[in-house]
């Protein structure tokens, strides 16, 4: 734990300064132990981790994420990089929480810092004290915990009495999906595993937090730019939904015997095909066709939440008998032909007008499906020649003026992604 950076020096890190130096400076190794470390024993969850947004949110990592950052900040390799107003980059509080414990902004200065929010980032996470802090000022990331010297576990790791006669232990080998039993380092001795050193990586229990949303808020709860406009936001959405359906129900499933650490969003195709419930009727009536759409958000957050150009169109076609297209609900996009049909979260200027994120003063309208809300649109289409109705939603993770614009990102984070389909023969 850096002295240099007060503010996580929380309350319960300057008691254990003052009771035991040794405590705190495991901590110290603990941030700097890859998860290459944990990768030896763990393998199937590193795997999981490694492919997830969380292995590759720093700048030189994420390309949409890089764009931004180095317009808004500068270069990730550089040290010493401030704010035009002389701070800290807050992006790196979240993106890469183990440069922001150290102060760096040089982000391949070691190995965990490029590694984004890896292993030991997440579990040492120990109490989450909210966004909010005491000034009235939001404490985003990595300063609204407090740390730990020794690694957090979900399941209530025993840390007393190893030798209970009369105990059960269901604490042999790591993990049913990684084979076999394997020495334990988390008791507090250094370990070999396959001829590799493996440092003592002590475990306290604590369920409070691994097993609840609190893992999760201090960098998913809501961010504002600097003039005070919500960007992400989702767990202020899911907190008003009144939800208690935790974030590791859907993000982290149990697979097997372990909880999967995929952790899938908006990248994930798998997590979009299941985000939404989507319907259509369509009934011929006279020249015209009836349609109705039924889209029903089933996450307890925003559809699509998170980052701001995150979005999602419903495009209706109606087909001839040759599968040639006769209509179509919005040729170029909804956001002009048929707004109904587009599920956006927009920004604006002073005047009103679309803004980005780093300069967007007030919020634009926001026609996202809210949690749990079931959204009918209703369509009359001329009936002439149509055989079949077809509609497909349809997930960005770009506004279109961005995928546009960012002619220099994968095609694949440019293009849209069909998340459900449903068709109607007439
Ligand atoms: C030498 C092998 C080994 C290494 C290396 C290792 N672990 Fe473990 N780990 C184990 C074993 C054995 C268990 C107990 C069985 C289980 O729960 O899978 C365990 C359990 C855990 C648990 C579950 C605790 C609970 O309360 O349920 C967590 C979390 C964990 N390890 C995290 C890590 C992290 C993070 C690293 C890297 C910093 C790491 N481990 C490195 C062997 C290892
Ligand atoms: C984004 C935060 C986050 C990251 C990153 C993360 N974990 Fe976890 N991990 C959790 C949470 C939360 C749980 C508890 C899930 C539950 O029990 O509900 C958990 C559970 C575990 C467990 C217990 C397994 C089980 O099925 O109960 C192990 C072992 C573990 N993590 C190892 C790792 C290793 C190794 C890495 C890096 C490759 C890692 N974790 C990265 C948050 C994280
Ligand atoms: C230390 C901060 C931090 C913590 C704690 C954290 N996350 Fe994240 N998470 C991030 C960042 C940063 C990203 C974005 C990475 C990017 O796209 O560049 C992210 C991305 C995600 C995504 C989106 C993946 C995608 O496909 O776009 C999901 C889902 C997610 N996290 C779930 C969780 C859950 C569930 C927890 C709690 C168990 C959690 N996160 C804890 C920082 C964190
Ligand atoms: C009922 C299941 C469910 C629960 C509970 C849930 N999510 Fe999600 N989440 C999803 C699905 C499905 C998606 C993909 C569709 C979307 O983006 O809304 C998703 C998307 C996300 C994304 C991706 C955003 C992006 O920009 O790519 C993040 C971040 C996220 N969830 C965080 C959370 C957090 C934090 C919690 C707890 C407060 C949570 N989720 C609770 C199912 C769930
Ligand atoms: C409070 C934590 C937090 C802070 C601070 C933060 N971010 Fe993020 N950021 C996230 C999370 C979590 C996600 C992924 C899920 C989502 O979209 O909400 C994300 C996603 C993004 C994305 C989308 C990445 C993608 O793959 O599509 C961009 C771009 C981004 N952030 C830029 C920034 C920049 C630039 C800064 C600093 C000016 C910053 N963020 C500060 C938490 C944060």
């Amino acid at each position: 734990m850096s002295i240099r950076n007060p503010v996580a020096f929380g309350a319960s890190a300057v008691l254990a300064l003052a009771l035991s130096v040794t405590a705190v400076s495991a901590a110290e190794s603990l941030i700097d132990v890859p998860s290459s470390v944990c990768q030896t024993c763990h393998k199937e969850i590193y795997k999981q981790w490694e492919g997830s947004m969380h292995a590759n949110s720093v700048a030189m990592k994420d390309p949409i994420h890089g764009t931004f950052y180095k317009k808004v900040i500068g270069d990730p390799l550089q040290a010493g990089v401030t704010t035009k107003d002389g701070k800290f980059p807050v992006c790196i509080q979240c993106h890469a929480p183990n440069a922001a414990i150290q102060n760096s902004t040089k982000l391949d200065e070691k190995p965990t810092y490029s590694e984004g929010v890896n292993c030991v980032a997440c579990h040492t996470l120990k109490r989450f004290n909210g966004i909010n802090g005491p000034n009235g000022k939001l404490q985003l990331g990595m300063l609204s915990y407090e740390r730990s010297s020794g690694l957090q576990g979900p399941a209530g790791f025993p840390v007393g009495l190893q030798k209970l006669a009369t105990a059960t232990d269901m604490f042999g080998g790591a993990g049913a999906g990684d084979g076999g039993d394997k020495p334990n380092p988390h008791l507090g001795e250094p370990v070999t595993m396959d001829g590799t050193e493996i440092p003592a990586l002590p475990m306290e229990p604590n369920a409070t937090l691994m097993k609840t949303n609190d893992a999760c808020m201090g960098c998913h709860d809501k961010r504002n730019n600097s003039h005070g406009v919500p960007l992400c936001a989702t767990g202020n959405e899911y907190m008003a939904s009144k939800s208690d359906v935790t974030c590791q129900y859907c993000h982290m499933p149990m697979v097997g015997n372990t909880a999967d650490h995929s952790m899938g969003g908006g990248h994930d195709g798998g997590m979009l095909k299941r985000s939404v419930v989507f319907t259509m009727r369509a009934e011929k009536a006279g020249e015209t066709i009836d349609v109705v759409a039924k889209l029903k958000n089933q996450q307890p957050h925003a559809l699509p939440t998170g980052a701001p150009f995150r979005n999602i169109v419903l495009k209706l076609t109606a087909y001839n008998a040759n599968g040639e297209p006769v209509w179509e609900n919005a040729p170029e996009h909804p956001a002009q032909d048929d707004p109904q049909a587009y599920f956006a979260y927009l920004l604006a200027d002073d005047a009103g007008k679309d803004a980005m994120p780093p300069t967007a003063t007030q919020l634009g309208a926001d026609t996202r499906l809210r949690p749990h809300e079931e959204r009918t649109l209703s369509y009359e289409i001329p009936a002439k020649d149509v055989a079949l109705v077809r509609g497909e939603v349809q997930y960005n993770l770009l506004w279109k003026v961005l995928a546009d614009k960012f002619g220099h990102l994968p095609e694949g984070l440019r293009s849209s992604r069909t998340i459900a389909v449903a068709e109607a023969k007439i």
